[in-house]
């Protein structure tokens, strides 16, 4: 059994401000991109996970938080974790990861549970994975965890540009270095969702992200990243969940492909990449 686990931009991205647990209360709408990382599973009599093409010990991986959390370790699986999206690079990659645990071990072990069960659990596992239950268009409200999925968008094709910067416990680091004008009340998200549901395109002018300081502050030389799409053709350029990665709109495919075809990143990681459908992002295949 094989299952894509994409990768996530956020439309719009607004933080209403710090609660009492430590957690900020965000406003975002998210949205499923390539790549895609590929996630295999087979039965085995234990719980084993291979992870080919990321530099980080698999101890850590969200994978087996989640596999933990469906099962209490009680039952046994090969999961072979094929990574082409970036980690830690503000696209949601080991949180898809996750997410895409849930639903193949869920499949695999047949235990049967919905999807409100599955985005229960992924709640647990972090912030973001709820949104890759079902993946697509949707609004994460909350942490991030209380997902309500939307009409998918017309097709938008993307250039993602991805800086090898590395940050230890980067989610965290980025909420720290927010100040009170970054926040916002979250209007922007009902905006765009209204122009959405009337069939209108995105736009550049819609996309907020309350991450946008922090980030150029935070990632000394990420402003290269942001010249170099820009002298590429890009029109504006967008941070990708709290960073580092960076992307832009194309207004068609040939648009994004010139784009990315002109870019002369200083290092990094540049991909052309075209959003995801939800019906998309939750393909199995067996
Ligand atoms: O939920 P997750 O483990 O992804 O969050 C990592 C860290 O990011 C949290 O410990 C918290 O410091 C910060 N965070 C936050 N507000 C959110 C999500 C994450 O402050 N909505």
């Amino acid at each position: 059994m094989r299952l894509c686990a994409p990768a996530k931009i956020n439309w719009t991205l607004e933080v209403l401000g710090r609660r009492d647990d430590g957690y900020h209360e965000v406003r975002s709408l998210m949205q499923t991109v390539g790549p895609c990382d590929a996630v295999e599973f087979t039965a085995a009599d234990r719980l084993m996970l291979e992870v080919e093409g990321e530099d980080r010990p698999s101890q850590d991986n969200l994978v087996l938080r989640a596999a933990a959390l469906l099962e209490g370790g009680s039952r046994g699986a090969h999961i072979r974790l094929s990574k082409h999206v970036p980690v830690a690079a503000g696209l949601g990659g080991g949180s898809s990861d996750a997410a895409a645990a849930l639903r193949g071990l869920n499949a695999l072990w047949r235990l049967g549970c919905g999807d409100a069960q599955l985005v229960e659990m992924a709640a647990e596992v972090g912030s973001d994975v709820a949104f890759f239950i079902h993946g697509g268009t949707a609004l994460a409200e909350g942490r991030g965890e209380r997902v309500t999925p939307l009409p998918d968008v017309a097709p938008v094709w993307l250039v993602l540009l991805v800086p090898p910067f590395r940050l230890p416990e980067k989610t965290r680091r980025m909420y720290d270095a927010l100040r009170p004008a970054d926040f916002s009340d979250g209007e922007r998200a009902e905006a765009l969702q209204r122009r959405l549901q009337r069939g209108l395109p995105i736009t550049d002018g819609l996309l907020h992200n309350a991450f946008e300081r922090a980030a150029y502050e935070v990632f000394q030389g990420l402003r290269t990243y942001r010249d170099a799409l820009l002298a590429a053709g890009a029109r504006r350029v967008h941070v990708a969940g709290s960073g580092p990665s960076l992307f832009s709109l194309g207004s068609d495919e040939d648009d994004a492909r010139a784009t990315h075809d002109r870019l002369r990143q200083p290092g990094g990681n540049a991909l052309l990449v075209r959003t995801l459908t939800a019906a998309e992002a939750q393909i199995i295949e067996r």
